[in-house]
């Protein structure tokens, strides 16, 4: 996904974007570049498309003072990564520049017409069509924040965009529709940025804005105006996250970071919202009437990838929990399969960023078709936490590398109190089975410390013993099955390792076919209702000499037959053995993508939030 920070106040603006833009590094990237108004009055630009350089590379040949100034992170989607490509992208005068997030899908027709009327075009992208629509804006308005205004009333499609024009020094115009843009308050001047790691350094007091909103900020002023054109104020929120968490503290990895910050992301979500000695649930924003909860008939899961994963655990808690029908389906299939959904539909969407195209289009479909909406989010004001009837943030904190963990963690621990709560409304969690619940989900904490404390060396040893191998299998029966899909998951995309994960049922049925003395076998048998029949998995594998990796319950010394390749895990309730299981396949991923030398935490071709579609 594509970053954006603004910058207009009293420090150089170059360095200040720098800093914002290298804490966006994160979301994946292809190119970079600054424009600084100067003291000369003249925009200067700074592009490059070279991923491996660094982002202070841009600056080698000296920093452009200026104090006003617009950056960008380019994933690209119209026109292939290059310099011409990168942002931020001019008018034929050079005048105006400007950096855009989103698509905006009538570009070609716009671009005809300019072209027609005498414009010249440098870049294959989308967005330059904005730089031109706005030199002639300028023609008949010479208020910036009002040429925007009429500008974006010329643009179909999804956008986030900041500008600045050489004949408005100190103003920096911005607005939206459909993605993100937070403005950033300090003494030292005002910030405008995609996402909150940019400006943590700098500020802690920001600003959502809404979609529709335009916004205009000097060094010492803001004003914002809602999609009528009227002026409008919006609440300025105090940020509690700490600069810190979106820094490495020294981890080599953002990745390994996460993981060992599960222990507090599960603690986070769970902290003031678990009743444990009542076995009781309260959520902040989460409080329906209890009659439209009774109500519901069928319960829908949406997300994609990590989130997916999430949703399909959530399917075996609700349906086993709450006894109502639940569906986990993958956003973009949702999407266009006309699912059935009316009132009487609980749909809920999963999602780290909020921003995901294909998550939030199916909520929006669901929505249209009637359903009663819910979001999962880790971003606060994302999209899709503010489209939901009901969210429930997880408080993961920033999650910065490409690979999900601990938030996925965190959006599990979201749906056991989820399924705590629908029980306790419902009546369907006798109260002494929800506090015998409560008192465990509450040691989780804990026991992914123990996992992570004294299992490292083991899962080290066995990254270096198979990190060669060209394909993994991954099984997993029951609610452990989508945990089987989440290490497989895991493995492709920071390694690069072709991985497979099946539900160990299905093993005869195909994938079998795979097993031979090469291929490393991971499967999940740690104790729970399907244990007898995992075991016969294992020995189907073993006959075939498939090389066996175990998860498996502390002190179950039944499988020491097996295999000495045994990861260990504390014994818990059955419905929590998906959150403790995925931990010991993160870190194997990772130290197998350590061993190859991959690029850990942006692996090649993959961004933190897919955007379109
Ligand atoms: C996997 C991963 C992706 C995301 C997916 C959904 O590690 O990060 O599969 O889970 O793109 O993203 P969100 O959760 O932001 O909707």
């Amino acid at each position: 996904m594509s970053g954006i920070v603004a910058y207009t106040g009293s420090s150089e603006a170059a360095e200040i974007l720098i800093e914002g833009l290298s804490r966006l590094e994160y979301r994946g990237y292809d190119s970079v570049g600054i424009a600084v108004l100067g003291p000369s009055g003249k925009i200067v630009r700074k592009r490059c498309s070279d991923k491996s350089r660094r982002l202070r590379d841009l600056l080698q040949d000296g920093v452009p003072p200026g104090n006003t100034a617009i950056g960008h992170t380019r994933w690209a989607t119209h026109g292939r990564p290059s310099n011409e490509n990168a942002h931020p992208h001019t008018s034929c005068d050079g005048k105006i520049a400007v950096v855009h997030n989103g698509i905006i899908e009538n570009y070609r027709d716009l671009k005809e017409d300019l072209i027609e009327k005498g414009h010249k075009f440098t870049s294959e992208t989308d967005t330059e069509v904005i730089a031109h629509l706005m030199e002639d804006m300028l023609k008949k308005t010479s208020d910036l924040r009002e040429a925007l205004a009429l500008t974006k009333k010329k643009l179909v499609g999804s956008y986030a965009i900041a500008l600045i024009s050489a004949d408005h020094p100190g103003e920096i115009v911005a607005a939206i529709k459909n993605s993100p843009l937070i403005i950033g308050i300090s003494d030292e001047g005002n910030f405008i940025v995609s996402d909150l790691p940019a400006i943590l350094p700098y500020t802690k007091k920001v600003i959502f804005l809404e979609d529709g909103d335009t916004a205009h900020l000097t060094p010492d002023k803001l004003k914002i105006y809602e999609e009528s054109g009227s002026k409008i104020e919006r609440k300025i929120e105090t940020i509690s996250w700490s600069p810190l968490l979106a820094e490495k503290q020294g981890y080599k990895h953002f990745m390994l970071k996460e993981i060992f910050e599960q222990q507090r992301a599960v603690q986070e979500t769970l902290m003031g919202r678990l009743q444990v000695e009542k076995g009781q649930v309260v959520f902040e924003n989460f409080k329906p009437d209890p009659e439209k909860i009774k109500n519901i008939k069928r319960i829908v899961l949406i997300g994609c990838g990590t989130a997916y994963h999430a949703c399909l655990v959530g399917k075996f808690l609700i349906e086993d929990f709450i006894k109502i029908p639940c569906e986990a389906d993958i956003a973009s299939e949702f999407r266009y399969r006309k699912p059935l959904i009316n009132k009487e539909t609980f749909v809920i969407a999963i999602s780290q960023s909020g921003e995901t195209a294909d998550t939030l289009a199916a909520l929006r479909e669901a929505a249209a078709l009637g359903a009663y909406t819910g979001a999962i989010c880790n971003v606060i004001d994302s999209s899709l936490a503010r489209e939901a009837d009901e969210i429930i943030y997880t408080h993961a904190g920033p999650e910065i590398s490409i690979a999900s963990t601990k938030v996925f963690t965190s959006q599990l621990t979201a749906l056991y109190l989820l399924m705590l709560r629908l029980g306790n409304i419902t009546g369907s969690i006798k109260p002494e089975e929800a506090i015998k619940i409560s008192e465990e989900l509450i040691r989780l904490p804990l026991k992914i410390k123990q996992i992570l404390d004294s299992q490292q060396d083991r899962i080290e040893e066995i990254s270096k013993k198979h990190f060669k191998q060209k394909n993994f299998l991954f099984l997993g029966r029951n609610i452990n099955y989508p945990i089987a899909l989440e290490g497989a998951l895991k493995l492709k995309e920071t390694s690069y390792i072709h991985a497979e994960g099946s539900p160990a049922g299905e093993l005869k049925h195909g994938p079998i076919a795979l097993v031979d003395s090469e291929l490393p076998v991971v499967i999940i048998s740690t104790e729970g209702c399907v244990y007898d029949k995992v075991a016969s998995t294992i020995e189907e594998v073993l006959t075939r000499e498939g090389r066996v990796i175990l998860l498996a319950t502390q002190g179950d010394e039944r499988v020491l037959q097996f295999t000495e390749d045994i990861i260990w895990i504390p014994p818990t309730l059955e419905l929590f053995t998906p959150l403790l299981n995925v931990v010991p396949l993160q870190l194997l991923s990772y130290h197998i993508a350590r061993l190859l030398g991959c690029d850990i935490d942006q692996p090649r071709n993959l961004t933190k939030a897919v955007t379109v579609e």
